[in-house]
């Protein structure tokens, strides 16, 4: 199962939208027959590549068991149904990490396999799969995708200086693992703040993919400039307003975007409108990289559930924090009030250290 988590891992670039995963197939006595990982949408499953490896081989899988890190599918989707493709090799034994949370799935997958004779263990490494797929699980039991924010900082809790400079509060090394958590997402959302000020790309250069998320921009009035650095050939720039004047919106879809509009009561852009539309564009995971505004609507209202934090050894002083929105409570009086986290992961990345926090039970879905 190890080495099915492996390729799950190498998987998690290319698969969204699809989770990705891992399957392993051994003989009875450990000898290892084959392996695979998810491909890009479209592509085969891992269990069908991992036959397929098996065939190229020269290995018989009859007997064989699979490991395999998610429930094989039973439906008709973009490929054929791999439990259909597991009994019909020959595998006589399936170990599954965690069942699917795909209502076209569900626990069917499992049914057809034993109902072909192929004995069925699900446990090992649940959590493992679980956790690589959390956004896949939550589009799938909450239908909207799970938000990471990131953010860089001071080690005094400060993203910019008092004029907004923030490029580069960290070094390299944060930097590149910012692009890994970019890499495996599904979207990534900026504000337009963010967009006008820095002028950023906002992909994914520094490590390798075969895939860039598209970038979802959250601009009111669609003051996005037509001639930002975000639109390249080929990128899929969605900017989400709340109101759109014609001209330019038709100026910002010549240079490639795609707008929608959602207003809040407050014309600004409905943020958990937004998140369900992603949701319905396939979009497991988003990564957040915004400014203070943007980020602080975002928490205000509760749509993140976890925090990216990067922290570098430098002392800001006067800046701008990670939100400037109050809380829906205003100024706590009470420390108790305070959203608790958990710290899921610290490590640190010279000269930083990067911290990932979860809200807390916001993983129970
Ligand atoms: N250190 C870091 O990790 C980091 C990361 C990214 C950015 N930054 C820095 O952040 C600064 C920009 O901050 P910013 O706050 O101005 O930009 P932002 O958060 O990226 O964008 C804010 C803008 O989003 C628009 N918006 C639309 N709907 C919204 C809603 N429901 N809630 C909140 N905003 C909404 C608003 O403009 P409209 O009303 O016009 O739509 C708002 O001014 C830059 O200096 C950048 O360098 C730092």
């Amino acid at each position: 199962m190890a080495l099915a988590q492996r390729c799950a891992l190498a998987a998690s670039h290319s698969a969204p939208p699809n989770p990705a995963v891992g399957c392993v197939l051994t003989s009875d006595e450990g000898e290892l027959l084959g392996m695979g990982s998810t491909q890009r949408t479209g592509g085969p499953h891992a269990e069908i590549m991992a036959l397929r490896d098996a065939a190229a081989r020269g290995h018989s899988t009859v007997g064989a068991i699979a490991y395999v890190t998610l429930e094989p599918c039973s439906h008709h989707g973009r490929t054929g149904p791999c439990c259909d493709a597991l009994a019909d090799a020959g595998i006589a034994r399936v170990v599954a990490s965690i069942a699917d949370p795909n209502p076209l799935v569900a626990g069917e997958g499992f049914r057809r396999l034993q109902a072909a004779g192929v004995e069925v263990e699900v446990g090992p490494g649940a959590e493992f799969s679980r956790e690589l797929n959390i956004g896949f699980f939550s589009r799938m039991l909450r239908r909207t995708p799970w938000v990471r924010l990131k953010a860089a900082a001071s080690i005094d809790g400060k993203t910019a200086l008092l004029d907004g400079t923030s490029q580069w509060i960290t070094s390299d090394a944060a930097r590149t693992d910012g692009h890994a958590w970019r890499a495996r997402a599904g979207a990534i959302l900026s504000g337009v703040g963010t967009i006008i000020e820095d002028d950023p790309l906002l992909d994914v250069r520094r490590v390798p993919t075969d895939r860039q998320p598209p970038l979802v921009v959250v601009d009111s009035r669609l003051q996005t400039p037509p001639s930002a650095r975000i639109f390249t050939p080929g990128r899929s720039v969605w900017i989400y307003a709340a109101e759109a004047d014609a001209k330019r919106k038709a100026a910002l879809e010549r240079a490639g975007a795609s707008v929608t509009v959602f207003a809040n009561a407050a014309g600004k852009v409905d943020l958990a409108a937004l998140l369900r539309d992603l949701a319905l564009r396939e979009v497991n995971e988003v990564h957040v990289e915004a400014g203070h505004k943007l980020n602080g609507s975002l928490m205000r209202e509760g749509l993140v559930d976890e925090l990216l934090f990067y922290f570098a050894p430098k002392f800001i002083g006067e800046g701008l924090g990670l939100a400037s929105q109050p809380m829906p409570h205003g100024a706590l009086t009470s420390l108790a009030n305070a959203l608790p986290l958990e710290f899921k992961s610290i490590e640190v990345l010279p000269p930083d250290f990067r911290v990932v926090a979860r809200v807390q039970g916001r993983d129970r879905f």
